[in-house]
């Protein structure tokens, strides 16, 4: 069990979080690195220390921080200005001479015709070119996001999207994605210059409504909306550019896109172990539903 130091930035997040608390409890030496560290006395009940950090510091208040630190995991922040917080932390950790570093992206990072593409895609340049030890984690739509419509499947047992129900794409459930980045950063020599994309489960909307069905013992359905109307209700939760940028994923979804359709065994083969399927997920999770 290696003892070296690991700070996650972007820690109080549901990516940041669920892998502080995965090191945690796998006895690692973790720090959660957090804007506002009162906001986060979960992480410290779980066994993680917490230290005051943000990427939107300067490089050099960034690099002070860091460098009491051995591996660091830069969860990429749902943030408009992502693509600068990301590479200013990468600069932070080479200044702070950082010995292995783990970043965010997504399966769409090499697109440059979708604004998700040209955030991600300069952040993967500038740590390939960093000359730190990188490993990258791509991950796609988290299975999470069904919380979302948790309120319209317990009153009536439907969920909605854009695009038609059949047509599948890959999703990642959340506490996959920290095991993977756990597992990567306890042992991180076997992972140096290594990209790996994170996926759950390849299936349909049709075929997620299926597992729900089963897992909650009702019929559960998916019905087709409009891409306006699936806008109207992502604004409920999220800002308007964000919002245009998954309104692009499902477009990527339509049109079958290799970034949206390719399931990856790097789960198991990082892990060893079985990816949560919307079944699991949603057996887990049922009392929300
Ligand atoms: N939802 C999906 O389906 C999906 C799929 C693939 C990828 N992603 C992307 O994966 C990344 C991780 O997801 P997530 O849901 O864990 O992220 P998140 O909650 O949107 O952001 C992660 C954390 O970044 C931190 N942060 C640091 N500096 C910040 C700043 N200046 N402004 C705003 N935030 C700052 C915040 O943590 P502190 O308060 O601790 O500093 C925030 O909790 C995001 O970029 C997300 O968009 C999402």
């Amino acid at each position: 069990m290696s003892n070296q130091k690991i700070i996650v930035l972007g820690a109080s997040g549901y990516i940041g979080s669920a892998t502080v608390k995965t090191l945690a409890s796998l006895n690692a030496n973790v720090t959660a690195g957090v804007r506002d560290p009162t906001k986060v006395k979960e992480l410290e009940t779980a066994g993680a220390s917490v230290v005051k950090a943000d990427m939107g510091q300067t490089q050099s208040e960034l690099a002070s921080v860091l460098k009491n630190y051995d591996y660091l995991y830069v969860v990429t922040p749902g943030h408009i200005d992502r693509t600068n917080l990301a590479i200013n932390a990468i600069k932070a950790a080479q200044e702070a001479h950082i010995k292995y570093i783990l970043v965010v992206s997504i399966p769409a990072a090499d697109n440059l015709e979708i604004l998700f593409g040209r955030q991600f895609n300069p952040i993967e340049k500038e740590l390939k070119l960093s000359g730190l030890n990188y490993g990258i984690s791509r991950l796609p739509i988290f299975t999470n996001n069904i919380f979302g419509s948790a309120e319209h499947i317990k009153s009536h047992n439907t969920f909605y999207g854009p695009i038609d129900g059949d047509k599948k794409f890959v999703t990642v459930a959340i506490q996959d994605a920290a095991l993977a980045a756990a597992t990567i950063l306890l042992n991180p020599s076997n992972h140096i210059g290594k990209t790996y994309t994170i996926t759950s489960e390849l299936s349909s909307s049709d075929e997620q409504a299926q597992s729900y069905s089963q897992a909650l013992a009702r019929p559960i359905k998916y019905v087709k909306e409009t891409f306006e109307e699936t806008k109207k209700a992502l604004l409920n939760i999220i800002p308007e550019w964000m919002a245009d940028g998954v309104l692009e994923l499902y477009k990527l979804i339509e049109k079958q896109e290799q970034s949206q359709v390719t399931f990856t065994n790097d789960f198991k083969t990082l892990t060893g172990k079985e990816p949560t399927t919307h079944l699991k997920f949603m057996q887990q999770f049922s009392v929300a539903f």
